[in-house]
This record gives C-alpha cells, structure tokens and sequence, in this order.
C-alpha cells in the first residue's frame, strides 16, 4: 500500500507531481489558518504531511495519530511545530531552508526602502489628486548611503540583506549567537542594545523562540533613535506588537514595514491608522520560482525519509 499524504493546504502543483507516483496523496483547499481539532481531523489517516506555517502542530496534533512519521512543514520557519513532541514521538520534521533567502533579503530590502522613501503614502496621494506636482518639500525620506543598518540575527537571509545593504552603500552592524568568520565579513557583531542605539535601519532575521519572543519591546523601542526604521520579515512575535503601533503613534521611532505579525491573521488595529508603517500580509518568500522551490524541497523530503534515508533537511 501506498503511503498517505497529506498536504494540509494547497501548494505549488510541483509537489504532488513529485509524489503522486509514490503516494496517496490527499490535498486540502488553500483555505486560512487551521485549529488543532481540524489538523487532528485531516491528518488522522496520514503517514506522512506537508503542512504550512500557520499550521499549529502541537503535542496534542503529532499525538492524535499513530501512524504519523513525517511532517515536512513548506516554510524555512518551523516555530508552529512542537519539535520537541516531536522527537519524543519519533516524528520526522523537516523544513525548507536556503531557497528563500534572496527573495526575503529582496522583500526586507522593499520596506526599507518603502518606508525611507514613502512609497506607499506617495502612490496613495497620487491616486487621490490624479495629478502630479512636483513638491520641493513633499514625501520627503532618508537617504540609505552613509547609514547604518542593524540586523538583528545574522543567518543566512541577514547576510542577504547584509549584501543588498553594501550595494546601497550602508555599513552593517549585526547581532548573531554564535562566532562566524562568514559573517564578519559583513560588519561589526555587537550586543543588541548598542546596535539598537546605533542603527539607522533595523531588520530582524532570527527565529522565533523562547529567547526572541519580543525580544523587540518597548525597552528595545525605547533604544533606537526616534528617526530609526524597524523592519521585520521574520516572525511577528520577535516584536511586541502593541509596543510597536505605541511607538509609531507617538514618533518615538520614525516608521516601520512589517511584513509578519505577532498574531497572524490578526494585526494590532491600531496600526492600520499609521502612515509611518507599511503593512505587507506575509509575502516574505512569495515568487513563482521561490514557492516552487519550496514545495520541490517539501515534497523531498517525504521522498527521501520514505526511501529509508533521513531527509537533509530534517531539524
Ligand atoms: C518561512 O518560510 O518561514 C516564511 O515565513 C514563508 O514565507
């Protein structure tokens, strides 16, 4: 008998062609954010499953069926699986990591120049006049070249950003948890206090964890410079939200571009009435060719773990 796939929403079709020879697969509609009793529901006939970030795979989920042995979550981010239940139950997870790093870098580098330039404000203002007035003093931003860019979180999508960063004719200073030459070559490592002090620009490329788990608060807030930028196309929870949209509302740091939200699909209301923020709905990896490479390596992975192989990217 074939073993059962479940793909808990749909993904590129790349991933069942790669399956569909080996496998029963059953594929759920592309719909929102599932409950745990849903997931229990879908998964509860599945070997093996393909599950997407806003998928809560619990204890009580990996728990409910004895017949699960992988889960291949299509995101490099896998914060939304227990993975500790998981080794205790003997589960398999794996992820997708390195073929979204530069289409990241790419988005992270879109706020920052977004909310430097006023891009959004400006497009809005045009299609509200229809006309254009060139305005000696109108939408006036920041310039990058000559200003520091903090990253908070030098893995392999900060060096991207890092990258971009020199082109533009920044300087990089970092935070990272381990030594690596790799990195140093990119800037200066320093404790997160100064480079909140110190940066002009701030974009969070950590995972989230019990450590980083607002690890931006309004003490961090309360370090940047108030013509600071803070952007994260990471993981929501890293910043306290409602610090943030306080923050903004009162000047105390000059914009934001958020691209993820601490408690997605929901966004902190407040922030919708800002003009110093601009608001992306967590498109951090989303090109054809990325999301293709995604569910290829997704699917991979459930190859490579049925072959009787451990899948390279298991975490
Ligand atoms: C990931 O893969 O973790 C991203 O957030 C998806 O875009």
């Amino acid at each position: 008998m074939k073993p059962t796939i479940v793909i808990t929403g749909a993904i590129p079709a790349v991933a069942t062609s790669i399956l569909s020879n080996d496998f029963e697969i059953v594929e759920h509609p592309p719909e929102g954010p599932r409950t745990e009793e849903e997931l229990i529901t879908m998964l509860a006939e599945a070997d093996g499953a393909i599950t997407r970030l806003t998928d809560p795979i619990t204890r009580r989920v990996l728990q409910s069926n004895p017949t699960l042995q992988i889960v291949s979550n299509y995101a490099v981010g896998y914060n939304n699986i227990d993975v500790a239940a998981a080794r205790d139950l003997g589960i398999v997870v794996t992820n997708t990591p390195g073929v979204l790093t530069e289409t990241t870098a790419d988005l992270a580098f879109a706020l920052i120049l977004a909310v430097t330039r006023c891009l959004i404000k400006a497009d809005r203002d045009l299609r509200a006049s229809g006309k254009v007035y060139w305005n000696p003093n109108g939408w006036l931003g920041h310039s990058l070249t000559g200003k520091t860019l903090g990253i908070v979180g030098m893995g392999r999508i900060g060096a991207a950003v890092a990258t971009r960063a020199r082109g533009f004719g920044m300087n990089v200073v970092y935070t990272r948890r381990r030594e690596s030459d790799d990195a140093a070559a990119y800037g200066r490592k320093m404790p997160l206090d100064e480079l909140l002090a110190v940066s002009d620009v701030i974009s969070i490329h950590c995972p989230l964890n019990e450590e980083t788990r607002h690890l931006i608060d309004q003490r961090a807030l309360h370090l940047m410079k108030r013509t600071a930028f803070l952007i994260n196309t990471a993981r929501g929870a890293i910043v306290d939200e409602r610090a943030l949209a306080r923050a903004l509302a009162t000047n105390r740091i000059a914009g934001a571009g958020l691209d993820v939200y601490e408690e997605e699909p929901a966004v902190t209301p407040e922030l919708f009435g800002l003009d110093n923020v601009v608001l992306l709905p967590h498109i951090g990896s989303a090109t054809i060719e990325t999301r293709d490479a995604m569910a290829r390596l997704a699917a991979q992975g459930i190859v490579e773990f049925f072959r009787g192989q451990m899948p390279a990217n298991s975490v």
